[in-house]
């Protein structure tokens, strides 16, 4: 039985997918740990630990190059929690175009106490919360995968006019995306844009891609909208320019003591993918990927393993993980002559992953294939499954 490890508060979606494993909240020793936000990177990995799911899409709480170094797959589950960012983004984007959130709080607090004399308060205090319109302004999207194309296409149907930026769009976000968006340089879309959306992961080459030269680029009266993770943007370039009326608005779903009270900025506290929806999708994905892993070696949606999932056509099948450009495989297909088995094989740029189907014991022998394989240095671990 395998026992998983749960990091945070993940929907009981994964109780059902996940029958007959072992989930706790304290395992110390698990075979999976399945992770939201909580911040891994001490981590201390334990023997058993074979793989990691991220319920959601940003892995920057996860040390995937040490996972990658002992062989643990680490997944995340992309585009299951996009339709609630994408909501949260068309909110931030009226929330921070008319005055609606200070309204409430005008309403809330000066009129409490008014009785009958509310409603002509009401009218003659409103125009102090007016605002713009969003249908007709331009959005920028900076990144165009699961959340921004649904982003890009949703704003179009709202009127805007919408123009995208992502050098590595993949070929299933491209058919997705509403050819009415246009494409532009990142140059252009500060330029042109009265609203821009960060729909990026967190990298050393993403980290502050909202930085001090591209606010003095920026149109007059924009507004940065970041639902993604808050080191995408200096925040004291940010309050900077809205001090000097540069940028209209701020909004982040990542707040920092810099971010909270502040004119101009509406720090929400990471509610992106907090929808019953969302998170119930998040964990059902990230559940059915670690058991076909687990049970099956089959990989989808890893961040560090290359891509392979094979129907199993052998009472056995054996998964490797192994160091690429090294030989292993011909080493694994010396061992195997003379006996019957299929090999698929997938490789990135550091690592190599096989999937071996067969019906011979792998056990047997006075060293056993399995143990032969695990002496090689360039086996980076090996599964009978
Ligand atoms: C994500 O990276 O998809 C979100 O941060 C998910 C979450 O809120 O857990």
């Amino acid at each position: 039985m395998f026992e998983i490890l749960t990091l945070n508060q993940i929907s009981g979606k994964i109780y059902s997918v996940l029958d007959g494993y072992k989930i706790t909240d304290t395992a110390k020793n698990p075979d999976a740990i399945i992770v939201r936000s909580f911040n891994m990177q001490d981590y201390q990995i334990q023997d058993n630990l074979l793989a990691v799911a991220r319920a959601g899409a940003g892995v920057n709480n996860i040390p995937i190059s040490r996972m990658t170094e002992v062989g643990i797959a680490v997944f995340n589950t992309p585009g299951a929690n996009a339709n609630a960012v994408k909501e949260l983004t068309i909110a931030a984007m009226l929330l921070t175009s008319r005055g609606i959130l200070q309204g409430v709080n005008w309403a809330n607090s000066e009129l409490a106490d008014k009785g009958a004399d509310v409603p002509k308060l009401v009218e003659k205090g409103k125009s102090q919360f007016g605002g713009i319109e969003i249908s007709g302004k331009t959005l920028g999207v900076i990144g165009l995968g699961a959340i921004g194309v649904k982003v890009a296409n949703a704003a179009l149907a709202l009127g805007m006019n919408v123009v995208g930026y992502d050098p590595y769009i993949k070929e299933e976000y491209k058919a997705l995306l509403n050819p009415q968006v246009g494409k532009a340089e990142l140059s252009d879309i500060f330029e042109q844009s009265d609203f821009i959306s960060l729909h990026l992961p967190l990298t050393d080459s993403t980290r502050n891609t909202i930085n001090a030269a591209v606010l003095s680029a920026v149109k007059p009266g924009a507004v940065i909208i970041n639902m993604s993770r808050a080191e995408l943007v200096d925040t004291s370039a940010v309050k900077n320019s809205l001090a000097e009326g540069r940028l209209r608005g701020y909004a982040v779903d990542f707040p920092t003591a810099e971010t909270l009270n502040v004119k101009g900025i509406i720090a929400m506290p990471h509610l992106g993918a907090s929808t019953e929806d969302a998170e119930e999708n998040c964990a059902e994905l990230a559940a059915l990927q670690l058991k076909d892993y687990l049970e099956n070696g089959n990989v989808k949606n890893s961040v560090n393993f290359p891509s392979l999932s094979k129907p199993r056509t052998a009472s056995r099948r054996i998964s490797i993980v192994y160091n690429t450009d090294r030989g292993v495989l011909e080493k694994i297909k010396a061992l195997l002559s003379g006996i019957d088995y299929s090999l698929s094989f997938a490789e990135s740029k550091d690592l190599g992953y096989a999937l071996i189907d067969t019906d011979i014991d792998f056990w047997s022998g006075d060293v056993s294939y399995a143990e032969s394989l695990a002496y090689e240095d360039d086996i980076i671990s090996l599964r009978v499954l």
